[in-house]
C-alpha cells in the first residue's frame, strides 16, 4: 500500500524523469465481462481515460454504457474544485449499493482526486467497499491491480515528481481527432490551485516521438490532433537540449495534419516567436484558449500568475493583430479569497475590452494544500455567487455577439458525428472552434466541408453546406 502525501508532491529537483516504455501482455482473462468508465475533468483526465480504457480492453473487458451492467466501474475524477468530491462520492455510492447486488463488482478510483491525502484517508477508512485506488503517475500499475485485486483493498498511490512515459497505448474515442501529451505536470504553482501537487513536476516528452506520434495519427485517417500540457507554451523547457513551444509547432504542422490545436497556453511564456508561427501555418488553428484568471492586478499577484492587467491586455492585443480571424476563449475565477468590488470591476473591464469569444467562468474554491486556501477570506459566498451571475451575464452576450458575426459567412467544419439532439443534423467545429450544426448527410463525418452559418445562438452555430 502506498497512501499520498502532499509535502512529498510539493517537491521539485532536478532529478531527471526517468522515461519508460511500457511492455503490454496481458491474456484477456476477463473476457465476457464488461467495464464502466466514467471521467471527470479536463482534457487530459480525457486523455488519460483513453490510455485505461485500453489496459481493460487488453483485458478482456468489454465497455458499457450502463452502469447497472458493469463487473468493474472506474473512475477516473478530477480535484480542481471542491464539489467535485461530493459528485464523486456520490457516486460511489450508488457503485457501493450494486455491489449489494453483484458481490464481484470491483470498484477503482483514479485520477487527481486519488492524490489528495483526504480523499484517500476518507476511502480508507469510511468505504471499504472500493477496491483500488491508483494515482495519475501510476495508470500502468491499474491492470495488474485488477488482476491480483483480493478482498482487502488496494491503495497505489504515489506523490513523486513524476515519470515520462513513451509509447503508451491508447483505445481513443474518435476516429477523427485525437489527444496529444507534450508534457506532463506543471510548476507554477498558482497559489489557488492543486494541479502541480495532483500531477508532479513538469516533465516534456521529447519532440521526435511528439511528431512520430502525430504523422501516426496522420496516417491513421485522423484530421485533427490537440496538443496537450497544463501549460503548453513552457514546452520543453525542461528537457536536457531545451525546445521552444514554437519549434515544437512547426515540426508538428510540417506533418500536414490537416488541423492543429493546443491547450492550454497560460499568458505567461506566450512569445511573439510562438504568435508568428501559429499565424503562418494554415494547418495551425486560429484558436487560443488564453486564461485570464481576473483583471485586478492587486489579484493576480496574490493568485502567482505572473502577469499583470496590462500585460495581459498587451498580449491579447498582439494575438488579435497578427493572427487572422483568431478566437480567443479564456478562464476566469471571481471569488479569490478578499476580492474587493473594484477588482471585480478590474475583470469586467478586461471582459469588456477582450469581448472573449467565450469563458469558463468559476468560484473560487479553497483546495487542500495550497497557500490561498491558509488566506481568512471577509467576502461572503452570496457576493460570490452574485458576482460570478454579472460576470456570466457580460461573457454570454460577447460569445453570442461574436457568432452573430459569423451569421451569412462561410466557415470550414469538420464533422465530428450525427447531432445528439436531431438524427438528421451532424455537428463539428470551425476552425475557430465554434461548435456547428448541419443538416447533412452522415458520410461527410471526418470531412472538412465548407458550411454556410445561417443563424448564431450564444454556445453554438446552425448552417447549411455552402
Ligand atoms: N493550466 C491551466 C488551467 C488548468 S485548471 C492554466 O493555467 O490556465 C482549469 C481552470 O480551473 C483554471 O484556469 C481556473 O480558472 C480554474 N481553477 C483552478 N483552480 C481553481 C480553484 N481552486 N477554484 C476555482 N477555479 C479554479
Ligand atoms: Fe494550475 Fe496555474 Fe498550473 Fe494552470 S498554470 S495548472 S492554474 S498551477
Ligand atoms: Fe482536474 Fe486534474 Fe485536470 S484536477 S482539471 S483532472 S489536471
Amino acid at each position: 500500500m502506498h497512501l499520498p502525501n502532499l509535502e512529498e508532491a510539493k517537491i521539485r529537483t532536478d532529478k531527471k524523469s526517468e522515461i519508460k516504455n511500457n511492455s503490454y501482455d496481458f491474456k484477456k482473462q476477463f473476457q465476457n465481462q464488461k467495464f464502466y468508465l466514467k471521467t471527470y475533468g479536463c482534457q487530459m483526465n480525457v486523455h488519460d481515460s483513453e490510455e485505461i480504457r485500453k489496459y481493460l480492453e487488453m483485458l478482456g473487458y468489454q465497455e458499457t454504457k450502463t452502469l447497472e451492467e458493469a463487473d468493474i466501474v472506474v473512475l477516473n475524477t478530477c480535484a480542481i474544485r471542491e464539489n467535485a468530491h461530493d459528485k464523486v462520492f456520490g457516486y460511489l455510492g450508488r457503485c457501493k449499493h450494486l455491489k449489494h447486488e453483484k458481490p464481484n463488482l470491483l470498484i477503482c478510483l483514479g485520477g487527481c482526486m486519488s492524490q489528495e491525502e483526504s480523499v484517500v484517508n476518507e476511502i480508507k477508512n469510511k468505504h471499504p467497499y472500493v477496491d483500488i485506488v491508483f494515482g495519475t503517475h501510476n495508470i500502468n500499475d491499474l491492470p495488474k491491480m485488477i488482476i491480483d485485486a483480493k478482498e482487502k483493498q488496494n491503495i497505489e498511490v504515489y506523490s513523486i515528481e513524476g515519470n515520462v512515459y513513451e509509447n503508451v497505448l491508447y483505445s481513443r474515442d474518435s476516429k477523427i481527432t485525437a489527444w496529444v501529451n507534450i508534457m506532463y505536470g506543471c510548476d507554477k504553482f498558482c497559489t489557488y490551485c492543486i494541479v502541480p501537487y495532483t500531477r508532479g513536476k513538469q516533465r516534456s516528452r521529447r519532440l521526435e516521438s511528439i511528431v512520430k506520434e502525430v504523422e501516426e495519427l496522420k496516417e491513421a485517417g485522423y484530421k485533427e490532433v490537440t496538443l496537450l500540457g497544463q501549460n503548453v507554451n513552457a514546452y520543453g523547457k525542461d528537457l536536457e537540449e531545451p525546445v521552444t513551444f514554437s519549434e515544437l509547432l512547426e515540426k508538428v504542422a510540417e506533418t500536414k495534419i490537416p488541423r492543429i490545436r493546443f491547450v492550454t497556453s497560460h499568458p505567461w511564456d506566450f512569445t511573439s516567436e510562438l504568435i508568428e508561427c501559429i499565424a503562418k501555418y494554415e494547418n495551425i488553428m486560429p484558436y487560443i484558449h488564453l486564461p485570464l484568471q481576473s483583471g485586478s492586478s492587486r489579484i493576480l499577484k496574490l493568485m502567482g500568475r505572473r502577469y499583470t492587467k496590462e500585460e495581459y491586455l498587451k498580449l491579447f492585443q498582439e494575438i488579435k493583430e497578427k493572427i487572422k480571424d483568431v478566437s480567443i476563449t479564456t478562464d476566469i475565477i471571481v471569488g479569490f479569497p478578499n476580492e474587493t468590488e473594484e477588482d471585480f470591476l478590474e475583470t469586467l473591464d478586461v471582459v469588456n475590452k477582450c469581448q472573449f469569444d467565450g469563458a469558463f467562468t468559476f468560484i473560487y474554491s479553497p483546495r487542500e494544500g495550497t497557500p490561498a486556501r491558509l488566506i481568512k477570506d471577509s467576502v461572503s459566498q452570496k457576493e460570490k455567487e452574485e458576482r460570478l451571475a454579472r460576470l456570466n451575464k457580460i461573457v454570454n452576450q460577447y460569445s453570442l455577439n461574436n457568432n452573430k458575426k459569423l451569421e451569412g459567412k462561410i466557415e470550414e467544419v469538420l464533422f465530428l458525428g450525427v447531432s445528439e439532439k436531431d438524427d438528421k443534423k451532424l455537428y463539428g467545429y470551425t476552425k475557430t472552434m465554434k461548435l456547428v450544426n448541419v443538416k447533412a448527410d452522415s458520410t461527410l463525418i471526418g470531412q472538412i466541408v465548407p458550411v454556410k452559418i445561417t443563424e448564431a445562438k450564444s454556445f453554438s452555430l446552425d448552417g447549411e453546406i455552402a
